[in-house]
């Protein structure tokens, strides 16, 4: 007996009272009066969102730009802000309100269908509703290419034509740091050269070059390098592969027949590229041989480009992890 009263009472204080069913044609917010005014300023505010939205990777890819992050915050800011004072707009003056005296379960059909009238009713006062709409939808869309911008920087993924790009071509002479061309007599083996290519940029990343030279027996280069080094005498990018430092020291045996072969070697993280095989890397963190440069001899004993580089110049993240820890 207990029980059932306890389920009785539980039965009457738990049941809600439910919102009388409508009359056909009753509404459940009160008509609102159009706001043409308010409909302009929405709209007019969802363009100036798009604006800024649409700035974003403008400013993004214009590299020239003084105070480049500022304006993008900028544009990111403002597209923020519009969007917000679209909204505000919207609520305040042209949804109409209407205040709820009892919660909606929503899972009562009736609920449900009071629901639907009130979210249709709710925008009566809006006369061009597909407009609105289309000025939302395009403020979201330039919004989210904003947003997915940033991610370009992670790498090129179209036209990666630019990490190929340096200052070597066929025929470019090497020259050393007063600009005077290096012979082939200049390079002596034991040890290394830095070189430039003549009349171009030293401060671009494939300028400079490490030149080294081995007895020509000692080469081990890879058969479609067969001709890259004349008389021995082997070109690489200075600047390591692995975060871009550049290679500073050169490892020549004092014994040669028991101690390691010639390399060079970046002071870093002291990865170790072989200059026999083409620039492999034999010890430390980079992921990927250090590129080579074709050489040619020219007459007079000039050493010249006889091409570009076997590869990207510069620190690289493909393949960095690629590889297990070597020894
Ligand atoms: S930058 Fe050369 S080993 Fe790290």
């Amino acid at each position: 007996m207990k029980r059932w009263l306890i389920a009785l009472l539980v039965l009457l204080l738990g049941r809600r009272r439910r919102r009388p069913l409508l009359d056909e044609g009753e509404r459940v917010v009160p008509p609102g009066a159009p706001d043409r005014g308010a409909e302009s300023l929405v709209l007019l505010l969802f363009g100036a969102a798009a604006v800024c939205g649409v700035a974003f990777p403008v400013i993004y890819a214009w590299d020239a730009i003084p105070n480049q992050t500022q304006f993008l915050g900028l544009a990111l800011g403002l597209a923020l802000a519009f969007i917000s004072a679209a909204c505000i707009v919207i609520g305040k003056r042209l949804v109409v309100t209407e205040e709820l005296e009892e919660e909606y379960s929503g899972t009562h059909p009736d609920d449900e269908e009071a629901l639907d009238q009130l979210v249709e009713e709710s925008g009566s006062r809006f006369t061009r509703k597909r407009l609105l709409a289309l000025a939302g939808a395009g403020a979201g869309t330039a919004l989210g290419a904003a947003l997915l911008t940033p991610a370009a920087s992670l790498g090129p993924v179209f036209d990666v034509s630019s990490l190929y790009r340096t200052p070597w071509r066929r025929g470019t002479r090497l020259v050393d740091e007063a600009g005077r061309a290096f012979l082939v007599d200049d390079i002596e083996e034991g040890t290394f050269y830095t070189a430039y290519p003549e009349h171009a940029d030293r401060e671009q990343m494939g300028a400079p070059l490490v030149v080294v030279r081995l007895e020509p027996a000692e080469l081990q280069l890879p058969d479609d390098r067969r001709g890259w080094a004349p008389e021995g005498i082997l070109a690489y990018s200075k600047i390591c592969t692995h975060a871009g430092c550049a290679i500073a020291l050169y490892r020549k045996p004092t014994f040669p027949a028991v101690e390691p072969k010639p390399a060079l070697v970046c002071p870093c993280h002291y990865s170790t590229f072989n200059v026999a095989t083409g620039g492999q890397v034999i010890f430390g963190p980079a992921g990927r041989p250090l590129p080579q440069l074709p050489l040619e001899i020219a007459g007079g004993g000039e050493l010249r480009a006889a091409g570009n580089f076997s590869g990207p110049v510069g620190p690289s993240w493909w393949g960095v992890r690629r590889h297990g820890a070597r020894p």
